[in-house]
């Protein structure tokens, strides 16, 4: 399934005029409104439009916050209590953008586990792959120097631990450490740049989502079983099909969403982070956000602070390998009875990772940390492997239509129902 030529033909002399000169609607048209979707996707598929409209929310709300914010070390605190008692709907346009930060780490979580039950990044969507692994990188960085701006002391002590793994690099260490913050501690230039970055990664990362959505309309979307579109019969256009079902979707995204930042505000966020940054008083425990903690625990289970971050990174940049480290030919896991398993397995670790991320490296934690991160790499480097070697997959069905409708069906039936098929 490829990009299907604009059929689009405005009656309207200006839009006319416009697209004779800049082909914008047409574009629009062939991407979002005739582009053929698969008929058999489920409610998985609607979380790449929950991300784009979190992305959306997150610089709206991030920059109307900026205009009542002051990026500097004494006074951020001050104007983000500011924002929270004496602007008009502060509070709500704060809670908004921290809970959006978190919920955009609950859909993209979402978002990666379905491409992995459904090998969505096997051939030809291994780049449409990538750049989501970039996108999932520059978010994780972008969250972290939020986390920093309204310097409380999370804000300060959670900058401190994650920039000083860079002193862990041999030689250059110290020196890239110092040049990151500006000084010879977490201070005043270090809130400046952090705050500078924090405003411009959203807009990179809008504009790697548009390679990301270039490279998925050129591929064309995976589906549950795994099996490309061949006839008319397997799709139907995006529009009102898959339009009307990311947006319910959405709504029902938006209710939990506002659950969070209208009821429980603060349950993902950390009491510290009221207190004043403070760089004479450690807190007890410092935790990174909810987001970061199975890598932290990652990072924590290994004794060399060295080895620690490598592995740490290495736990993300092993997903760019994945579209060449499974080597089953199937993509579903609806078809793979093993991998199915594994995946569930591998899901359960993740979790089991991130709470022990939480917990204080020490005792049974840390030698259950270790045995969890094994199983994280094993999974990669030896499981996903071998499994695509010895494992029998089940039979798959001949279309997409097929899949929907049975074996008896007929393409002209399969047509009359598309609709409510759907
Ligand atoms: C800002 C973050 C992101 C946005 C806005 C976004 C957007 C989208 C959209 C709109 C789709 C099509 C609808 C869908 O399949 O859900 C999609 C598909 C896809 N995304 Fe993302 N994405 C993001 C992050 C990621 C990340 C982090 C990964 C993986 C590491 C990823 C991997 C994929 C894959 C493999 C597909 C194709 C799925 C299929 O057709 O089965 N995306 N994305």
């Amino acid at each position: 399934m490829s990009h299907a030529p604009s059929t689009y033909q405005p009656t309207n002399p200006v839009l006319k005029w416009l697209e004779a000169r800049l082909p914008i609607l047409g574009l629009v048209h062939s991407s979002f409104v005739a582009y053929p979707t698969p008929r058999n996707l489920n409610y998985w598929w609607t979380f790449g439009g929950i991300l784009s409209f979190l992305l959306g929310a997150q610089i709206v709300t991030g920059i109307i916050l900026v205009m009542h914010y002051t990026p500097h070390a004494d006074m951020a605190f001050k104007s983000v209590e500011h924002i929270m008692r004496d602007v008009n709907s502060g509070w709500m346009l704060r809670y908004l953008h921290a809970n959006g930060a978190s919920m955009f780490f609950v859909a993209v979580y979402i978002h990666i586990f379905r491409g992995m039950y459904y090998g969505s990044y096997k051939a030809p969507r291994e780049v449409l792959w990538i750049l989501g692994v970039i996108i999932y990188l520059l978010m994780m960085a972008t969250g972290f120097l939020g986390y920093t701006l309204p310097w409380g002391q999370m804000s300060f002590w959670g900058a401190t631990v994650i920039t000083n793994f860079f002193s862990a690099i041999p030689f250059v260490g110290e020196a890239i450490t110092t040049w990151l913050w500006g000084g010879y501690s977490v201070g005043n230039p270090t809130l400046q740049r952090f705050f500078s970055l924090h405003y411009l990664l959203p807009f990179v990362i809008a504009g790697v989502v548009v390679l990301h959505v270039w490279a998925l309309h050129v591929a064309g979307q995976n589906n549950p079983t795994g099996v490309e579109p061949k006839t008319p019969q397997d799709s139907v256009p995006f529009t009102p099909y898959a339009t009307l079902k990311d947006g319910f979707a959405m709504v029902a995204f938006c209710i939990v969403f506002a659950w969070f930042a209208f009821f429980i505000p603060n349950y993902l966020g950390h009491a510290d982070n009221y207190i004043p940054a403070n760089p004479g008083v450690t807190p007890a425990h410092i935790v990174p956000e909810w987001y970061y903690l199975p890598f932290y625990a990652i990072l924590r289970a290994i004794p060399n602070k060295l080895l620690g971050v490598i592995a740490m990174f290495s736990s993300i940049a092993i997903l760019a390998f994945l579209p060449w480290l499974d080597t089953s030919r199937v993509r579903s896991a609806n078809y793979r009875p093993l991998y199915k398993q594994f995946f569930w397995v591998f899901v359960a670790v993740t979790i089991g990772l991130g709470w022990l991320g939480a917990k204080p490296a020490e005792g049974g934690y840390t030698i259950a940390a270790r045995i969890l991160t094994f199983w994280y790499f094993a999974h990669f480097l030896i499981i996903l492997p071998l499994l695509g070697l010895i494992e029998k997959p089940k039979a798959l069905p001949n279309s997409i239509a097929e899949s929907v409708l049975g074996r008896g069906a007929q393409p002209a039936a399969a047509a009359a129902h598309a609709p409510e098929k759907r």
